[in-house]
């Protein structure tokens, strides 16, 4: 079933209750600013949409990091409410709780239009999608929005049981229409050749999606720290390289499944002692004894880049090696560098894989640049999620 569309609904007058995704990175000391606002720009148009609509009010629902159902300082959603003042140009009330007593009045009154819930993992309820708060929630407003793309794989109360109270009343924000959008069109009839790229840390982490990506694309790059588990379990040495044995019987088990031989492995690397080493490059598979692998290396560079040339379908997922150090940055920037250059449909997911994309300053060239790192590899893998389906079928 096609999601609905929030342009065609008549919203003059209407309280609009919209859960967004502002988890969005901050400094870990005070004062705590927000080092990376991508996901909120990304809900901006949907904001302007509402107002030039003429909703009357729009309550705003998100969650900042994982307090754990339990109010905290350190995950106040106060960076964010001044920066979408800042950007609107408009105030921004943030509300003390998602659920006190003051909340009703102040949504009495007419001059204030943008209300921000503060932080909805204080309450416990939201991460067990208990239904009396998402009824509580559900009266702040006469439509729900959701537009929280990278917290649609959650099953929580402003993402999922809220829906019960607006039947026929819940709509997808804009970004959320254009992640569903641009995500469906890798899983229906992608142009080939498919080339995926997967890096990251772990493979436990990722085996799903891989295993799910081995069925559709035509070749499967695999760089970062997740390559070391593949080469070990084909008998390479990878000196002192992250790899847990959980990693490597996993690796194994996808080896096995890749009866067309899709999966790609670097062929050299780039290595130091330890993380602030002296980057050396290694000419060979194997990584010698005291030495550990922190990006692909120039044969790897290459090769990967030639895959990616013929592409005409392109998803990418996590870095190919410590990119955050400038010394381990080219192989995941190559990458970055090599997809901008083509003309091929390209999507980049994952919240490092982004930042490497923004770092690369290639961002514009790729077709989408998703909010959603959990949320993308999840629809990938399922072809549905949580909040996407409720807002198609109800709960
Ligand atoms: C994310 O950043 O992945 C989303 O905001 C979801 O957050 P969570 O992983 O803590 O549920
Ligand atoms: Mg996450």
């Amino acid at each position: 079933m096609q999601l609905k569309s929030i342009q065609d609904v008549d919203l003059k007058g209407k309280r609009v209750v919209v859960r967004f995704d502002f988890n969005v990175p901050l400094t870990k000391t005070e004062p705590r600013t927000i080092t990376d606002a991508s996901r909120i720009d990304e809900a901006i148009p949907t904001i302007r949409l509402l107002l030039e609509k003429g909703a009357s009010k729009i309550v705003m629902i998100s969650h900042l990091g994982r307090p754990d159902g339990q109010p905290n300082p350190k995950y106040s959603l106060e960076p964010v409410a001044e920066y979408l003042a800042s950007k609107l140009g408009t105030d921004v009330i943030l509300s003390e709780s998602a659920v006190d007593n003051g909340l009703r009045n102040l949504l009495q009154l007419p001059e204030t239009k943008l209300v921000l819930l503060e932080n909805i993992r204080f309450l416990p309820g939201e991460e067990k999608n208990d239904m009396e708060l998402a009824e509580k929630l559900s009266q702040y407003g006469d439509i729900y929005v959701n537009d929280a793309f990278g917290a649609a794989h959650r099953k929580h109360a402003s993402t999922y049981g809220i829906n019960a109270f607006f039947k026929g009343r819940a709509y997808p924000g804009l970004l959320m229409k254009k992640e569903i959008e641009s995500l469906s069109s890798l899983l229906e009839k992608p142009a080939k050749p498919f080339v995926a790229i997967v890096g990251g840390a772990k493979v436990s982490d990722k085996i799903k999606t891989i295993e799910k990506l081995l069925v559709m694309v035509d070749t499967l790059l695999i760089g970062g720290a997740m390559a070391y588990p593949f080469l070990k379990a084909r008998g390479n040495s990878v000196g002192n390289s992250l790899c847990s044995d959980d990693d490597v019987s996993l690796a194994k088990q996808l080896l096995a499944a890749d009866k067309g031989g899709k999966i790609q492995l670097p062929k050299d690397h780039i290595v130091a002692e330890g993380l602030e080493g002296k980057p050396e490059t290694c000419h060979t598979i194997a990584i010698p004894e005291g030495k550990m692998g922190l990006d692909i290396g120039p044969m790897t560079i290459q090769s990967y880049g030639d895959h990616i040339k013929t592409a005409k379908t392109i998803f990418w997922n996590g870095p190919m090696g410590l990119f955050e150090s400038k010394a381990f940055a080219r192989g995941t920037m190559s990458i970055a560098h090599e997809i901008a250059g083509t003309k091929a449909f390209s999507v980049v997911g994952g919240g490092d894989s982004v930042a490497a994309v923004q770092q690369s300053g290639e961002a514009s060239k790729f077709s989408h640049v998703s909010t959603g790192g959990g949320a993308s590899l999840e629809y990938i893998e399922k072809g549905e999620l949580p909040g996407v389906q409720a807002l198609r079928f109800g709960v």
